[in-house]
């Protein structure tokens, strides 16, 4: 595994998937000070300035089918969330299906891009976006962003936040891939902060509201909406209110 270290760079996962193609190998990791596109989910921005976060992406090459891909980026974000409150003690919580929440803001994003045939996956690269030291967010976040400064009202040490993370998601992965995912989708049940609340799911052709129940053994969210009928959304291109 090799670690690559830009002080500016486009977005680091798109450098992930270059170098993927280009045959990197499974824990090659990108990360830089400086993102100057780095990108959200659903074609959205994600502001990087530098030095102020961790701006981090990861090739992986798991022996998983790619329905399962989501749930890798379930594991991550349960991984972010331990070492958020492992390494500063500010207690985190996720909001199905990956973004970490402090305060009930957006303290990480992850953004899980995946190269794969009908039933074999090449690489998945996990990109992590983790607001650290960030003082100041753009207009249109600044009422729904936090960063760990923010939080914890002190200066964090981007390394340790990065070790403890790096540390947790060598553990849940290795333990993901020997016994497969239910002991990490049962801590991310644990941390999840929307199971068992109203949500609205926008989805590209329109919206619904129900409760969200739970997820299912794919990682997709079971919502049982005012029609008391059930639906399964799969994370791909909806977005959740609450
Ligand atoms: C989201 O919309 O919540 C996902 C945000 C993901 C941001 C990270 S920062 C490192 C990596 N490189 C990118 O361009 N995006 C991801």
């Amino acid at each position: 595994d090799r670690i690559y270290y830009y002080s500016t760079i486009g977005s680091t996962n798109s450098e992930a998937k270059r170098l993927a193609q280009e045959g990197a190998s499974h824990g090659t990791l990108i990360i830089a000070e400086e993102q100057t596109r780095g990108k959200g989910r659903m074609g959205r921005v994600w502001t990087s300035p530098r030095g102020t976060g961790i701006w981090v992406s990861i090739v992986l090459k798991p022996q998983i089918m790619p329905s399962e891909a989501p749930k890798l980026t379930m594991l991550t974000a349960v991984a972010v969330t331990e070492a958020i409150t492992e390494k500063i003690g500010i207690s985190a919580g996720i909001k199905w299906p990956n973004d970490v929440l402090i305060d009930g803001k957006k303290v990480c994003g992850i953004l899980t891009e995946m190269s794969a045939e009908t039933d074999v996956v090449n690489y998945v690269v996990i990109g992590t976006g983790i607001n650290v030291n960030n003082d100041i967010f753009p207009d249109e976040i600044k009422d729904t962003a936090i960063s760990l400064k923010i939080a914890a009202g002190n200066a964090v040490d981007r390394i340790q936040i990065l070790a403890g993370f790096l540390e947790r998601l060598e553990y849940h992965y290795k333990t993901a891939m020997a016994r497969g995912f239910e002991p990490v989708l049962n801590e991310w049940r644990k941390l999840c902060c929307n199971l068992g609340k109203p949500v609205e799911i926008v989805t590209r052709d329109g919206s619904f509201t129900g409760i969200a129940e739970d997820i299912d053994e794919q990682g997709a969210l079971i919502v049982k909406k005012t029609d008391g009928k059930f639906e399964r959304v799969l994370s791909g291109d909806v977005s959740l209110k609450y």
